[in-house]
């Protein structure tokens, strides 16, 4: 069967949907192949006397039929298609001599080159198949995969899309700042923008990637006349969205938290205009994670409140009953609070929170410059003053402050 290698392999893709597959075997190997067969719809029939736990659940939730028993000739009556992954060469040898004679393509684990058809290395990415096969190498096939999937994922292999163009405005959600920190998602949508609204939080290094057609627009920067700044930050977004343009929003976290991700995707709504929201990581929790801070932790804290510190306790303005979060044992996580936290860190304090409270101040978390400063509940103003700890900050209230005091740095 040296002509396998002589010739490369006829790539195919095979449309399963209804159709019979004969899995001979329920070890690693049919559990690693099982879930695209199952994807691909086809109707799979296992046939082993056992089968590894992930074979047997999907067997108990009916995505396929298990007949605990060994392989028998006629097993592959009817079949389109057939994995043979046994550990007994002889049965194998024997099953795959049957799907010969019955013109079912067959793959063999243990043998590829007496084998009919092989397994690429496949991967998905919004709709494009990727399978690469190099014949006797799986691991090159793997690793040129994975290039390629994730080159599509996160925009670094720009393939134009020739039907569908997209439109619209995404509030892409980027993270706390690292350009690591975007979803794949969000990376994607920012690789196919022809113009990106950005704040000053997230991940601006991200910026610099992109290719010199797209306009970049700083969302500070945008003139407001008499108008709020939200309100021209919206009718930009609108009006490049509808010169035809895909716009990307990008802003820092996750749009919904303290972001006002709603605002401008019920403006675009109203415009008529398509909006799709990425989540990005929060700050809230990634930013004390980054500093060695765990914002729960088994027998430390149940719970964690995040809070807005932009306007301080005792402003009419304020939404939040600072007295009944000074009565919680848990973690307390504040957004935009570095210039309120003496008024913070008091109103705490009188409605019950120990002064000997740790607090932790994280400054620019997952960047270049990201520093911790620790203080307590009745230090913690003095501190941040003399340390000149400046926005962007997370500050982070509770015990969970002092579980890895070390911190694990950058
Ligand atoms: C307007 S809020 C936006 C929050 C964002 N939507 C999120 O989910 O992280 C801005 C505040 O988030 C916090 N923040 C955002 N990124 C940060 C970072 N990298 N380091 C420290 N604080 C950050 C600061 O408290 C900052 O004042």
């Amino acid at each position: 069967m040296s002509d396998h290698f002589a010739h490369p392999a006829y790539p195919v893709g095979l449309r399963l949907t209804g159709r019979r597959v004969v899995v001979l075997g329920g070890g690693t190997v049919a559990q690693r192949r099982l879930p695209a067969l199952l994807a691909a719809g086809a109707d799979v029939l296992v046939i082993a006397p056992s089968a590894t736990p992930s074979v047997e659940a999907m067997a108990e939730a009916g995505e396929l039929r298990w007949e605990r028993r060994a392989y028998r000739p006629g097993d592959l009556d009817g079949a389109w298609y057939a994995v043979v992954a046994t550990d007994d060469a002889g049965t194998n040898a024997a099953a795959s001599a049957e799907a010969e004679e019955r013109r079912v393509w067959c793959v063999r684990s243990d043998d590829a080159d007496a084998a009919t058809a092989w397994t690429p290395a496949t991967g998905r990415s919004e709709g494009v198949t990727v399978a690469v096969l190099t014949g006797r190498d799986p691991r090159r096939s793997a690793a040129v995969r994975d290039a390629v999937v994730e080159g599509l994922r996160d925009g670094t292999l720009t393939a134009p899309r020739h039907r569908a163009r997209r439109a619209g405005v995404a509030l892409v959600g980027g993270g706390p700042g690292d350009p690591d920190l975007i979803t794949v998602r969000g990376r994607r949508l920012l690789a196919e923008a022809d113009v990106v609204i950005a704040d000053r939080l997230g991940p601006r290094d991200l910026l610099d990637e992109l290719p010199p057609h797209v306009e970049v627009i700083d969302a500070a920067k945008i003139p407001y006349g008499r108008a709020m700044a939200q309100e021209a930050i919206n009718a930009a977004l609108v009006e490049h969205a509808r010169a035809g343009r895909f716009v990307v929003r990008l802003k820092g976290g996750d749009p919904y938290v303290f972001g006002r991700g709603m605002e401008e995707a019920q403006a675009l709504a109203e415009a008529g205009i398509p909006v799709t929201v990425v989540p990005g990581i929060s700050s809230s929790v990634s930013v004390p994670g980054a500093a060695g801070i765990p914002v729960t932790h088994r027998g430390v804290a149940h719970e964690f409140t995040v809070v807005s510190g932009h306007v301080a306790p005792g402003d009419p303005r304020s939404l939040v009953d600072w007295a009944a979060l000074a009565k919680l044992r848990g973690t307390l996580v504040m957004l935009m609070a570095v210039e309120r936290i003496g008024a913070i860190a008091e109103a705490l304090v009188e409605h019950g929170r120990a002064p000997d409270t740790p607090v932790a101040v994280v400054q620019e978390g997952t960047m270049a410059g990201q520093r911790r400063v620790d203080a307590t509940l009745a230090t913690v103003a003095r501190t941040v003053e003399e340390e000149g700890v400046r926005p962007p900050a997370v500050i982070v209230v509770g015990e969970v402050v002092g579980v890895n005091r070390a911190g694990t740095g950058r």
